[in-house]
């Protein structure tokens, strides 16, 4: 048995050794775990449900047939997560076309793909289909992308629902633009949706965004048209520190369900099929980043500063918003005595603090160091900031390991580079 840090079954550092570092590492075992967790939590409060796996957060042709397999849907939020789906062999017909500004290209493409749904996110964008779709005489079914105006305990720039947004229909605007597709020959109001933030640890504004959601359903019925779907989005917080509270789907999701049956049989309309479209929820817990420990310089009577072999490149989340990650040494324990206060940082040119402030055991070079629940919005917003070469991504499955998307080559890095005529001898 090692004594090595373990995860999802597999000894880190032996897999720190098998592939390199930096590296991504996801677990199979774990993504279906939390699938099934919000897939059993409907099934259990006999909804009529659909599941939209949000591509955003992790995406590549294993993790598509991760999806696929789960029989759950994908939201894609651009013609490259799309191609991605469809290169996969992903049923077009379970994808749903995101994206505030999605250009005549990527909505011909979706066209062209006969993907299941398009969400609307604005009037220009409505005007648009409409165009496209009576060109090629080609019928789409739409839900709408409305700000509900709710303001969620989250970070703000993650904060996406308020009326302050660039994402949606304002709420006051949407009844009378989702009506004008009453008129429309191909263009299909099969609901409306909504997305009020990300990592929410708090129920009340998923509650409160279903009660909006479901006055706006109600009047858009009234207004004759067909609609059947609420859209309510992603956003379940996950606890990337212990002492972070934690969102619970097993007991919110049915709670969820209740209140919507009975916010519609107030209203009196008929309860609609619930769609949620988790990302970090589901892959978030699934990943973790392992890297080699190079510098270790200690600034007397300040502070000692962890240097490992990537950094913001392969995860801008603390620079980006700040965020906060937990993280081990794999190859010693958790030896109280041993722990020192160090800030973990990058090897980017930039101060690129991955950690400001943890207690890890008496880290050296040439350790290695695994940074916690990374799975999710870290190798999708990977960049090749100083020519760093994005990190490989493994997918571990019980006791067997692979390949999920390769370490790119020094040759990728310059295989897009073109020398102009008059800058060649
Ligand atoms: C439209 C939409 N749906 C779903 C998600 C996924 O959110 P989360 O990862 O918080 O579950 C996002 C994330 O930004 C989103 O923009």
């Amino acid at each position: 048995m090692t004594e090595n840090f373990v995860f999802s079954g597999h000894d880190t550092v032996a897999l720190a050794q098998k592939y390199g570092t930096p590296l991504y590492v996801m677990s199979e075992d774990i993504l279906r775990a939390n699938i099934n967790r919000i897939k059993d939590a409907f099934e259990s409060a006999g909804a009529v449900y659909d599941v939209n796996y949000a591509g955003k957060t992790f995406l590549n042709m294993g993790m598509c047939r991760i999806i696929e397999s789960e029989g759950i849907s994908l939201d894609v939020a651009s013609g490259g997560e799309l191609y991605t789906a469809v290169k996969s062999g992903f049923n077009p017909a379970r994808i749903c076309f995101h994206g505030s500004n999605k250009n005549q290209a990527e909505l011909e493409m979706a066209l062209g793909y006969k993907v299941g749904r398009i969400v609307i996110d604005s009037e220009w964008e409505l005007e648009r289909l409409q165009l496209l779709t009576e060109e090629l005489e080609q019928p789409v079914k739409v839900l709408f992308r409305v700000s509900p105006g709710i303001e969620a305990h989250t970070h703000e720039l993650i904060q996406t629902g308020k009326l302050d947004s660039k994402f949606g229909l304002p709420l006051s605007q949407a009844r009378e633009i989702i009506g004008r597709t009453k008129e429309m020959n191909y263009v299909e109001t099969a609901g409306i949706h909504c997305h009020i933030g990300s990592q929410i640890a708090d129920e009340k504004p998923f509650l409160l965004a279903s009660e909006v959601m479901l006055d706006l359903y109600k009047a858009l019925l009234s207004d004759g048209l067909n609609l059947t779907e609420i859209n309510l989005g992603g956003g379940f917080g996950i606890p990337y520190l212990k002492e972070d509270p934690s969102f619970d789907v097993t007991s919110y999701i049915p709670k969820m369900v209740d209140h919507m049956r009975e916010m519609a049989e107030q209203r009196e309309v008929p309860m609609p099929k619930i769609v949620v479209e988790p990302g970090r929820s589901v892959a978030a817990p699934a990943g973790i980043t392992l890297y080699t420990v190079g510098t270790v310089k200690e600034i007397p009577g300040l502070k000692k500063y962890v240097s490992v072999d990537g950094g913001m490149a392969d995860n801008p989340r603390p620079a980006l918003y700040g965020a906060d990650y937990d993280a081990v040494i794999c190859n010693k324990p958790q030896d109280e005595a041993l722990m020192e206060e160090v800030t973990v940082s990058g090897k980017a040119c930039e101060t690129d603090t991955l950690i400001k402030s943890i207690k890890l055991p008496s880290p050296q070079s040439g350790d290695t160091l695994a940074v916690l629940h990374t799975g999710a919005y870290n190798y999708s917003m990977a960049s090749n900031y100083n020519r760093f070469r994005r990190p490989a991504v493994i997918l571990l499955k019980g006791d067997q390991s692979a390949v999920l998307v390769e370490r790119e080559s020094f040759e990728d890095l310059v295989k897009n580079d073109r020398i102009p005529s008059w800058l060649e001898d």
